[in-house]
């Protein structure tokens, strides 16, 4: 078998001396979408913050084969891994291209860019409605749309996406899932989701992991962990 796109080892991670992740170990295969799943406070945040820098960790994390703990968040973006942040995080005084722009910042191909620019006009018809208007003016769904265009501008080959529906209607999530599933499938992009909405993020993962209290406390396929009566009861409300 060849190596997974993403593996994590064995991985701590601190914030001050608060420990908030405990030996986690996970992968994620070349295009692949798998979800993690886990209660408020769990680690999910943390764990995709380990991912891309942005926390204190130590163990081992490789992508394509090259270690990447220790190094910086934007030295990790140009080795194609992209964070889509909780609670959307576009520059809010930045109009809609602009935040596109800013997306694109490891890019040197200002063709390129501007087809991928329109690409996302027509995947994401209110960004290009509203390319002139600094993104704080746009609603919540509208705003979580740009976040995962401008982290795709990056060409990622994993995107990370933390709780992308969080505040959206069911309609507009729907919506969101249909053109995940279409960036997973179509372009390739391996995806590792957290999501509060389990029932659609299972639909859409082929493998989950749920993490409780800093560790890793169950894996495996998503029809399987959708199927177990614990993880029903307890992420699903069923
Ligand atoms: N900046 C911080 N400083 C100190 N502790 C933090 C910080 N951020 C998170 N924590 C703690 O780390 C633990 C994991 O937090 P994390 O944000 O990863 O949880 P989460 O699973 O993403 O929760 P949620 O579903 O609420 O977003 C929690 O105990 C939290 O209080
Ligand atoms: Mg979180």
């Amino acid at each position: 078998m060849t190596a997974p796109l993403l593996r994590m080892e064995s991985v701590n991670a601190y914030y001050g001396r608060f420990q908030a992740l405990h030996g986690v170990s996970l992968e994620v295969g070349e295009g692949e979408a798998v979800v993690l799943l886990g209660a408020n406070g769990a680690g999910k945040t943390t764990l995709l913050r380990a991912l891309s820098g942005l926390v204190r960790a130590e163990g081992r994390i490789t992508f394509g084969g090259t270690p990447i703990l220790g190094r910086r968040p934007e030295w990790i973006v140009r080795r194609g891994m992209s964070h889509v942040p909780q609670g959307r995080g576009c520059f809010a005084d930045l109009t809609v291209e602009e935040n596109l722009r800013v997306g694109a910042f490891t890019r040197r191909d200002p063709a390129g860019v501007a087809r991928d620019i329109r690409r996302w006009y027509e995947v994401f018809p209110r960004l290009g409605e509203r390319r002139d208007q600094p993104a704080g003016q746009m609603s919540g769904g509208e705003q979580q749309m740009l976040a995962i265009a401008r982290a795709l501008m990056s060409r990622p080959r994993l995107l990370l996406l933390d709780e992308p529906s969080l505040g959206l209607a069911r309609m507009i999530t729907e919506g969101l899932f249909q053109r995940l599933r279409e960036i997973n499938e179509r372009d390739g992009t391996a995806l590792l989701l957290v999501e509060q909405n389990a029932e659609l993020a299972l639909g859409l993962a082929r493998r989950a992991y749920v993490i409780a209290a800093g560790h890793i406390e169950r894996s495996g396929p998503a029809e399987r962990l959708r199927a177990d009566d614990a993880i029903r009861r307890t992420y699903l409300g069923l």
